[in-house]
């Protein structure tokens, strides 16, 4: 089986993301959660502690480095210098979809492309990758991802979910027929935990709960919001004219999909999901959105697209530096803005949410729709 079969070369995916508009540009969510700043806050930036635990590791911070490459030998850069980041930090990461990690020997470059982050991360949370399509497709699957698991020694893996690239790559000729039974085998087969992952299209809590009864470990419930996997695997195969003629009205499936905010919301309000660890990510893109999904109950909070921007874009700095400068400054604002609040915790962020938050506009629909209940009747424990 070949891994053209299954996802445009990750190059391509990459090429795409820096050469076309696969951001998404409609209304932020996040702005329908109103938190009110504490003008008495005793809080200072030194006071806050962002370490947390993951899966009994510690991390420094709630930040997960989202998957974004390998499985070229022009990638092995981009892993090997993201190895070396989430170290730094000591944050937990991501790697790009494993699938061309096999049929290769292990001297072969392309396995390289993927082992070098182990290599330069050698004690840090690094999940596995693997799409539900895959495992649907393949018929050696436990035997698979036990390899790709083995190749970067992974804490854990994702399975993720791209429904809608799924469908427009296969031209409507895609279902997850049998992955529940699937997952369930590999869940009780490998000793490592299982994650879900939604890219671009979200998870509610309905998806959730069938995903939790049969032993999956923690979800990353990226949403509408941030990249379109729709239009990043699209948009590179349209010619000029096809491009130019793309408007809202002629691709309305560009961004189908629950925003990433009403997907946290439908799960982390509701009590029953209390134990259930979540990363969130998909279209997060600054501190306050970041502090704003810790208060709504997310453990770690997923950059991907921001990544790659500043690894690939040359302000003047060597392009670690620039990955460097973005995270510390991205940290300052998370802490700014929590000390603004006046929580010296995400603990303390989340208690928060029952005193000093309103909900607005169609996110507030969205509450009521999903029978949610707003101010939460429980502050959700963190994992
Ligand atoms: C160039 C690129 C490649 C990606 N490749 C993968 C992948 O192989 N596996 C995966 O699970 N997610 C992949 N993603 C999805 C990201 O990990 C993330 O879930 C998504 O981009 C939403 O986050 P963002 O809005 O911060 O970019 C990729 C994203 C980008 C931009």
């Amino acid at each position: 089986m070949k891994a053209e079969d299954f996802l445009p070369f990750q190059m391509n995916s990459l090429e795409a993301a820096l050469k076309e508009d696969i951001q998404y540009h409609g209304r932020d969510y996040f702005k329908d959660f109103y938190m009110i700043p504490n003008s008495l806050s005793p809080v200072s930036v030194k006071d806050i502690d962002l370490s947390c635990s993951f899966h009994g590791k510690k991390l420094q911070y709630p930040i997960f480095v989202g998957s974004l490459t390998g499985g070229e030998t022009g990638l092995t850069k981009i892993n090997e210098t993201l190895g070396s980041f989430a170290k730094k930090y000591n944050i937990a990461q991501g790697i790009g979809d494993q699938i061309h990690c096999l049929g290769k020997t292990v001297k072969d470059p392309i396995i390289k492309s993927y082992s070098i982050m182990r290599e330069k991360n050698p004690d840090g949370v690094i999940l596995a990758n693997l799409s539900a399509k895959f495992l649907v497709q393949s018929e050696n699957y436990i035997e698979d991802v036990k390899k790709v698991v083995d190749i970067i020694k992974a804490n854990g893996i994702e399975i993720y979910l791209s429904p809608l690239r799924d469908v427009l790559w296969d031209k409507n000729d895609f279902g997850l027929v049998g992955f529940i039974p699937k997952l369930k085998k590999l869940i009780e087969t490998i000793d490592i935990p299982v994650f879900i992952k939604s890219i671009s299209s979200g998870l509610c809590n309905n998806d959730i709960r069938q995903l939790w009864d049969i032993g999956v470990s923690g979800f990353n419930i990226g949403g509408v919001g941030g990249t379109s996997f729709a239009r990043m695997d699209t948009l590179n195969r349209l010619t000029l004219s096809q491009k130019q003629s793309i408007s809202p009205v002629k691709r309305p499936l560009d961004f189908f999909g629950t925003p990433t905010v009403w997907s946290l919301l439908d799960i982390a309000l509701r009590s029953e999901n209390n134990e259930i660890p979540l990363i969130v990510g998909g279209g997060i893109r600054n501190g306050l959105q970041a502090v704003k999904a810790f208060a709504m109950g997310a453990d770690l909070i997923s950059f991907a697209y921001p990544i790659l921007i500043e690894l690939t874009e040359d302000f003047g700095y060597p392009k670690e530096k620039n990955l460097e400068r973005w995270f510390e400054r991205l940290i300052f604002q998370i802490k700014t803005v929590m000390a603004l609040f006046g929580a010296k915790t995400i603990e303390d962020l989340r208690s928060l949410v029952k005193s000093r938050t309103v909900i607005f506009g169609r996110t507030k629909e969205w509450i009521d729709g999903r029978k949610l209940a707003f101010p939460p009747k429980f502050i959700r424990k963190t994992h």
